[in-house]
């Protein structure tokens, strides 16, 4: 018998129903399809519409699809992690929100900021929590409400964003699956590069920081760029050396989708074939920590028990991170 070890035991999504295409996005800023989809690989985003739906609209839908799906008791569940930069309001936690609504009536929960990296930095916080045996089930979801925080006048930062949610379960097993090796990283100094400079304790929100557009991503997207090439593509790499997988046994890399020129240079590095690197960015652009999770719920019935998968992300913060999972169940 081997050590403890939580295995994803279901996944779920939620993407909103209107589609904001390159060709409308054209109409609001200064771009045009072409620019869009040779520059980043996105032909459309979802964006949630409907007055005072936050991402917890997206969170409850994603959960309660997953509880559906593996015939789960709400009441069963132990914690639920909400991984976001886009949460309802600044407090209470969006977790607790969802956990609420959707009948976790026994878990405690709580939000992950990580950006961009949120889902994995939750899913080891997740996974932590099962390991420790004190917990039976957890749930981890990423998602974000990007268009709430988008400035769409901002032609570099504007299209590549998208609004979604997605969810995996956590449970215990002895068995050779589930989530065998994790490396997280994060650098302050990317502060300058990527973020939102009012609303915090530093500036709060007031007349002066709306006049300024000071509630919108800020986003240096070449300089963003390069980290994320580079970063993404080395946290690859290293948890491959570091588990002896060649690019043989991998089976499926499922990397943030922020731009697919950044995920085609982390697939070459790891040596990776095309038919082995999920990506479904040209229909949702980056939903932030909603990338890795709809990647799941978009191609579950493709993975098979005891393929090795490789989570990669980089994000705002800086944050990034690799994750290797060996996949514990056959979809039906
Ligand atoms: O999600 C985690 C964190 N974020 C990322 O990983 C995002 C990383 N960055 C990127 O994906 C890219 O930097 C962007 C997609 C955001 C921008 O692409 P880029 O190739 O880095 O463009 P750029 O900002 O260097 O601009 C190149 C040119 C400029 O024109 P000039 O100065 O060369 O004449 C821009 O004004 O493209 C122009 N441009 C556009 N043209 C048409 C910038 N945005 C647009 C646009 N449509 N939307």
């Amino acid at each position: 018998m081997t050590k403890l070890k939580a295995a994803i035991t279901g996944v779920g999504g939620y993407v909103p129903d209107y589609v904001l295409t390159n060709d409308e996005l054209a109409t609001m800023v200064d771009t045009n399809d072409e620019w869009i989809t040779t520059r980043t690989g996105i032909k459309e985003r979802r964006i949630l519409k409907g007055e005072n739906a936050g991402v917890s609209v997206m969170g409850i839908q994603a959960v309660k699809n997953m509880l559906a799906k593996t015939k789960t008791d709400p009441k069963e569940i132990d914690a639920l992690i909400f991984a976001t930069v886009t949460p309802d309001m600044t407090f209470p936690a969006t977790a607790n929100l969802v956990a609420t609504e959707v009948g976790a009536t026994n878990a405690f929960s709580y939000d992950v900021s990580a950006a961009c990296s949120g889902f994995l930095f939750a899913l080891n916080a997740g996974a932590n929590h099962i390991e420790s045996g004190r917990y039976k089930k957890v749930i981890v979801v990423g998602g974000d409400k990007m268009s709430a925080i988008v400035d769409y006048t901002d032609r570099t930062t504007c299209i590549i964003f998208g609004d979604g949610a997605g969810c995996v379960m956590l449970e215990p097993t002895h068995e050779e699956v589930g989530i065998i090796d994790t490396i997280l990283r994060s650098d302050g100094s990317g502060v300058n590069y990527l973020h939102m400079k009012a609303g915090g304790s530093k500036i709060p929100a007031s007349h002066d920081s709306v006049d300024k557009r000071q509630h919108f991503v800020y986003q240096e997207g070449s300089a963003v760029f390069k980290f994320a090439v580079t970063n993404m593509a080395d946290v690859s790499a290293q948890i491959m050396e570091k588990n002896n997988l060649s690019s043989e046994d991998v089976a499926f890399l499922l990397p943030h989708q922020a731009n697919k020129r950044i995920i085609d240079a982390t697939a070459s590095r790891m040596g990776l074939s095309d038919d082995k690197v999920l990506m479904n960015i040209e229909r949702y652009g980056n939903t932030t920590a909603g990338t890795i999770p709809l990647l799941l719920w978009d191609f579950e019935k493709k993975f098979k028990k005891g393929d090795n998968l490789i989570f990669a992300a980089f994000g705002g913060g800086f944050t990034w991170g690799a994750v290797y999972v060996k996949w514990a169940y056959n979809a039906s």
